[in-house]
């Protein structure tokens, strides 16, 4: 087995994620491959800094040692099932091909779409394994209780920990395995609510209910879920989407730093996705332009630049005045107003030209930084802002004006423009 730790290579990670589409149409194995997936991920320990001490989703489940921990009964079959593809593309991790093989599988089971991330970096030894213990119990004496604290040690809250278990939604424990029998719900291999529904209405006897699971209609806090998501599919599926992303990623050691995105949006943190309706999410060729510009000037993905204050106060009042002037004009036709930013003959008054004023900023940089009130008006209103959408875009580079900013809220920044503006960049 291999010990190398490099990342992933995205044009292998789409060619091995058609590869599991066949693996799962020819073996219907969806719900061992989302098991493999959670169960690599959710031995991360949040208190733990140290990589890959810390757990999580880097490959470990790969090794004997920990394929052999009680809890991953059952598992050797789901690693049996894909190393022909992990042999097949040298350049997916083990870490990643789990985690690819588990949104797959949700997705072909009729499933939300998971903003997943690629990239993760694979520990290279058994030796870096964690400890057996750090996955929950199916049965244990206080469930409520239990749950809580296995996963509040990986970092997920209420919220999660109920869309999580939906994936019950799938599958089956076998009696040789885990020591239960039975399946949740009767279409045990398409991905939908019935497994709340199920547990609400207890109508079945034959489908099972462990005791995990019965405590999510059990516990106050997170009933409001559990009942939530047996009356809205929509809601659960929403929401798992963004628990799935975010409980693949724990723990893992990315390499870029920032992920491979295979297709759309990203990342649990992402306020972009969350604004973003398909079609009008930034394309690749944007997001690489502004990720480019963004590290070009000493950014980086995670954190924030160097706010500059003196200018962030000046960009303030400047704001002021603006709304100030806009508030002062109400009621008045607005093409009397007279304010250096309100250069859009075009633009209905007060809202449109706030986002508008956003790309002012972003395209004058060095107007902005001899002085935030002598900004000089584009010579044409709709060159400018025809000009942010077209391909020959002139630089994107945000400027001192969103020094206090990190990349994912200026990609939401220019989302929402898209959204106001009804255009795709
Ligand atoms: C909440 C705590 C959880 C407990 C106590 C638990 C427990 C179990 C048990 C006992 C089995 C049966 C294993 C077997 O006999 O083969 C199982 C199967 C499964 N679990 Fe969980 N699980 C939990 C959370 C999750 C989460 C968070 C996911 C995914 C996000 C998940 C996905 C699955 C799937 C898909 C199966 C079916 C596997 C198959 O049919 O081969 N579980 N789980």
């Amino acid at each position: 087995m291999s010990t190398v730790a490099a990342a992933s290579d995205p044009a292998q990670l789409k060619s091995a994620r058609e590869d599991i589409k066949e693996l799962l149409k020819s073996n219907s194995c969806h719900p061992i491959l989302v098991r493999l997936g959670w169960h690599d991920a959710g031995t991360y320990n949040k208190n733990i800094e140290e990589w890959p001490r810390r757990g999580g989703a880097n490959g470990s489940l790969r090794f004997d040692i920990e394929l052999k921990h009680a809890a991953n009964a059952g598992l050797v079959n789901a690693l049996k099932l894909i190393q022909p593809i992990k042999d097949k593309y040298s350049g997916v991790t083990y870490a990643d091909l789990f985690q690819l093989a588990s949104a797959t599988a949700i997705e072909e089971a009729g499933g939300p779409k998971i903003p997943m991330k690629y990239g993760r970096v694979d520990v290279s030894a058994p030796e870096e394994c964690p400890e057996e213990g750090r996955l929950p119990a199916a049965g244990p004496p206080k469930p409520v209780d239990h749950l809580r604290e296995v996963f509040y040690r990986m970092g997920l809250n209420d919220k999660e920990i109920v869309a999580l278990s939906g994936a019950h939604t799938l599958g089956r424990s076998r009696p040789e395995r885990s020591g239960w029998g039975q399946s949740w719900t009767a279409e045990w291999l398409k991905f939908d609510n019935s497994y709340f529904k199920d547990i609400k209405q207890r109508k079945d006897d034959d489908l099972l209910v462990l005791p995990t699971d019965a405590a999510l209609f059990e516990d106050p806090s997170f009933k409001v879920y559990a009942e939530k998501y047996a009356e809205d599919q929509e809601a659960f599926f929403k929401d798992y989407a963004e628990a799935h992303a975010k409980l693949s990623n724990l723990g893992a050691k990315f390499d870029p730093q920032e992920g491979i995105v295979l297709d759309g949006v990203a990342g649990e943190k992402s306020m972009a996705a969350k604004y973003s309706s398909g079609k009008r999410e930034l394309s690749e060729v944007m997001k690489k332009k502004i990720r480019a510009e963004y590290k070009a000037i000493g950014g980086s993905p995670d954190k924030p630049l160097q706010s500059n204050y003196f200018l962030n106060i000046m960009i303030t009042i400047a704001v002021l005045a603006f709304l100030a002037s806009l508030l002062g004009n109400y009621g008045m036709p607005w093409q009397s107003l007279q304010h250096p930013l309100m250069y859009s003959p075009n633009c209905p008054p007060l809202f449109p030209q706030l986002p508008l004023a956003v790309h002012v900023f972003m395209e004058t940089p060095s107007e902005i930084t001899s002085s935030p009130f002598t900004i000089n008006s584009p010579p044409s209103p709709l060159g400018a802002s025809s000009a942010l959408i077209s391909d020959s875009t002139p630089s994107l580079t945000p400027g001192l004006f969103l020094n206090p900013f990190n990349l994912d809220v200026l990609i939401s920044v220019l989302e929402v423009y898209n959204i106001l503006h009804d255009k795709h960049i």
